[in-house]
């Protein structure tokens, strides 16, 4: 019945499509690759020379098989036929400054194994390769009765997904993952080999890694060396194994090829990874949340926080040293956030979206008996609840939480409830070895003034907000008062302190815990959080989720329906999901599984007058140094390949040194690491960060505007090979020259 009252409107659609010029869209989404036959013949005009299942496959190896989730957020890829892995130098931070001490200071110097020997395990990190995916949809919603209520539904799906884990995964090996695409109306189910055997076999000096610091992150044109080098190991059978010295290096199924030939302005490129979170399909009120309330609220508690620890950490040296990866970790959202809230505004995301949401008012209308009519309207009211538990949410994250001494104290918590046979699951030693463990690696890297100057600036200014008072009175409201008794007195902003308690600890020790008044503070305003605040944004949350799962069934209607008249009518520029208006697929949103996205090189135009040449070179990197910033700081011998212009084999064909190049795949962050690979499939370079400008893509890609940097691999060899002299790892590569 539907599909006649279209019809007309479907040839229009039709001729809409060759007056665009067939709209072949090369950019925007990250396409699942179990599904890429759909993308293939759009890829091939693009310029690949592969085909889909050359990518993906579960009947013979494909590049799918070079691919690893690197640790818990980022993605690397096989490059030997000895398991060795590259990644980024920032997913590769914590195990690089987990090795070094101030006689083997890797971060500052590099580090790179002479011999296999040398490799260094890593305590806790693991790689995942995904061995299959599948369309699980019918046995997780078959049955799942519209009338169910939200929570019948969860408890219902959350037992299939475990049915179906359990079926599927074989301790110790494999892993297996049952994941929701879009917003629950589709599930698919990933099972993953997991090896816990992997050891750091090189990393650049962090004034490569991470050159220009944050100064420069989230912005082109960019000079940072990104990268690290990482080796699988395995057991017997070339199976996964935990760490021992007796394990060999793992034997691939598929590692990348490296092709040195570069590119050019306009190839084809795709990146082959896993993409953690994006919002394409929010509704206006959704986006006018982040817009207007999350975002700003967190960029303004964050530039209060960074100011104070940036000006601790120019006075001395030793907060420098300790609060760097702290200090990186707010100024990455932070930053990002201002450039996204910058990016909607630009595009009006919110007024486009209020277009199509008229649109898609007008569809549903047509449709009688459909369920999407009111959803919009429910969404609505459904943020409007939300907005109010949202701030106390945000102001707790942001503000109460800043000074780290209040996390920690209420860490003790769980001592507390052994220690008073609360909790029978630990003995009392095990639970005091714990703390002292964890109290060693707090203080590590905590200065009690620079945390006491973070209280007393977040408590002002979330006085000055009026949103704290609303949040918990402060004790005495006198903050002064507050400060000398936490910093002066508490066992929890002191090492030595702590360090006596614990020691001298008995199982009635617990009472001068609960004494202490940073802990009593922390206890009061987690209980606060915990049981007054989470309830509520979870509730809110639950319905939030339930409707934009409906709502998503029915963009993804919308779509199939072809219906792009009505997008003409009303004479609109199809953007967000009227783009794919009549594509018969909607890209799922971001979900931390295995994407495609492909686009080309590309440059950009981020202002008026000016244009952005879409790779930068060495030379850049000697524009930017500055010994007096510790950002900009060159090493002597990176410097003296470049007096003696000693590329070797990595220049590209002018004779330069290229460093990093952009392009329009559309990724997001635990793109981190992936692989960027040609139109023949060999690897040309590893992802790293986006533009600034486009770090809206998360909600609204642009393809004028979003930028994915990546790291040339040309630099990368470069730098293993001319400035480290590691040219054994380089050997064991397979490079197209
Ligand atoms: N912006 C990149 C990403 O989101 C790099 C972050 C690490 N670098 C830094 N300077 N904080 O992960
Ligand atoms: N820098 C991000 C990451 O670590 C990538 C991005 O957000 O584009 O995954």
């Amino acid at each position: 019945m539907f599909m006649k009252i279209f019809l007309q409107k479907t040839i229009l659609f039709s001729c809409a499509l060759i007056a665009m010029g067939g709209t072949v869209r090369a950019d925007e989404g990250m396409w699942v690759p179990l599904l890429l036959q759909r993308n293939q013949a759009q890829m091939q005009r693009l310029g690949l020379q592969l085909t889909a299942d050359d990518i993906y496959s579960i009947n013979h190896s494909s590049l799918k098989d070079a691919v690893v989730i690197f640790g818990g957020g980022c993605t690397g890829e096989v490059v030997s036929d000895q398991g060795l892995v590259l990644t980024n130098h920032h997913c590769g931070f914590s195990y690089i400054q987990y090795h070094s001490s101030v006689e083997h200071d890797y971060l500052t110097n590099g580090f790179w194994a002479a011999t296999m020997d040398e490799e260094l395990p890593c305590p806790g990190l693991a790689v995942r390769f995904l061995k299959e995916m599948r369309d699980v949809t019918h046995s997780m919603l078959d049955g799942i009765d519209a009338r169910y209520t939200e929570n019948q539904r969860r408890d219902s799906i959350q037992a299939r997904g475990k049915r179906l884990s359990e079926a599927f995964s074989q301790e110790g090996k494999t892993e297996v993952k049952v994941v929701p695409f879009y917003y629950g109306n589709q599930y698919y189910m990933f099972i993953y080999e997991v090896f816990t055997d992997v050891r750091l076999v090189g990393a650049p000096p962090s004034n490569i890694g991470k050159f220009g610091g944050d100064t420069d992150n989230w912005m082109w044109p960019r000079h940072t060396g990104d990268f690290s080098v990482f080796r699988i190991y395995a057991g017997k059978d070339n199976t996964p194994a935990p760490y021992s010295p007796d394990n060999k290096p793992y034997k691939p199924l598929r590692y990348l090829k490296i092709d040195l030939r570069g590119y050019e302005e306009g190839d084809f490129t795709f990146v082959f990874g896993y993409p953690g979170r994006t919002q394409e399909y929010l509704s206006s009120f959704g986006v006018r949340q982040i817009l207007e309330q999350e975002d700003p609220m967190r960029i303004a508690a964050r530039t209060a926080r960074l100011e104070v620890i940036k000006a601790a950490m120019e006075k001395d040296p030793a907060v420098r040293i300790q609060y760097a990866a702290k200090a990186a970790g707010i100024a990455n959202g932070w930053k990002k956030w201002i450039g996204e809230v910058k990016g909607i505004q630009r595009l009006n995301v919110i007024g486009s979206k209020q277009d199509y949401e008229k649109i898609f008012e007008d569809w549903t209308q047509s449709l009688n008996g459909e369920p999407y009519a009111g959803v919009l309207p429910a969404l609505k009211k459904a943020y409007e609840e939300m907005a109010v538990c949202q701030t106390e949410a945000i102001v707790f994250q942001e503000h109460i939480l800043a000074p780290e001494a209040v996390g920690f104290a209420y860490s003790f918590k769980k001592l507390c409830r052994v220690s008073k046979g609360e909790e029978t699951g630990m003995k009392l030693e095990e639970a005091l070895a714990e703390c002292e463990r964890k109290a060693e690696k707090f203080f590590k890297d905590y200065n009690a003034e620079v945390d006491r100057a973070i209280f007393e600036r977040m408590i002002f200014q979330t006085h000055a907000d009026g949103s704290f008072t609303q949040v918990i009175d402060f004790p005495d409201k006198n903050v002064g008062k507050a400060m000398e008794t936490f910093y002066g007195k508490s066992l929890f902003t002191d090492p030595d302190r702590l360090r006596s308690f614990l020691n001298r600890y008995n199982a009635a020790s617990y009472k001068e815990i609960e004494k202490d008044p940073l802990f009593k503070y922390a206890d009061e305003v987690y209980g606060r959080y915990l049981h007054a605040v989470r309830p509520l944004v979870l509730q809110c949350q639950k319905q939030i989720d339930s409707l934009q799962r409906l709502y998503m069934k029915g963009q993804m209607a919308l779509t199939e329906s072809g219906d792009f008249a009505t997008v003409m009518r009303v004479g609109l520029k199809p953007v967000g999901p009227l783009r794919n208006v009549g594509s018969e697929q909607l890209y799922p949103d971001a979900n931390f599984t295995l994407r495609v996205a492909y686009g080309k090189v590309a440059g950009f135009s981020p202002a008026d007058a000016v244009y952005y040449r879409p790779y930068t070179t060495i030379e850049g990197i000697m524009e930017k140094e500055d010994p007096g910033i510790y950002d900009y700081v060159v090493e002597d011998r990176l410097k003296e390949l470049y007096a003696n212009k000693d590329y070797g084999r990595y220049a590209n064909a002018l004779g330069e040194m290229p460093v990093a190049f952009v392009g329009t795949n559309h990724t997001t962050g635990g793109n981190s690491g992936s692989p960027v690979l040609n139109g023949e499939g060999n690897l040309i370079g590893i992802n790293f960060d986006r533009c600034w400008e486009g770090t809206m893509s998360d909600i609204r890609y642009d393809s004028e505007m979003c930028r994915n940097i990546m790291l040339d691999i040309r630099y990368c060899l470069f730098i293993i090979d001319k400035f480290a002299g590691a040219t054994r790892l380089v050997e064991e590569m397979d490079i197209i020259e």
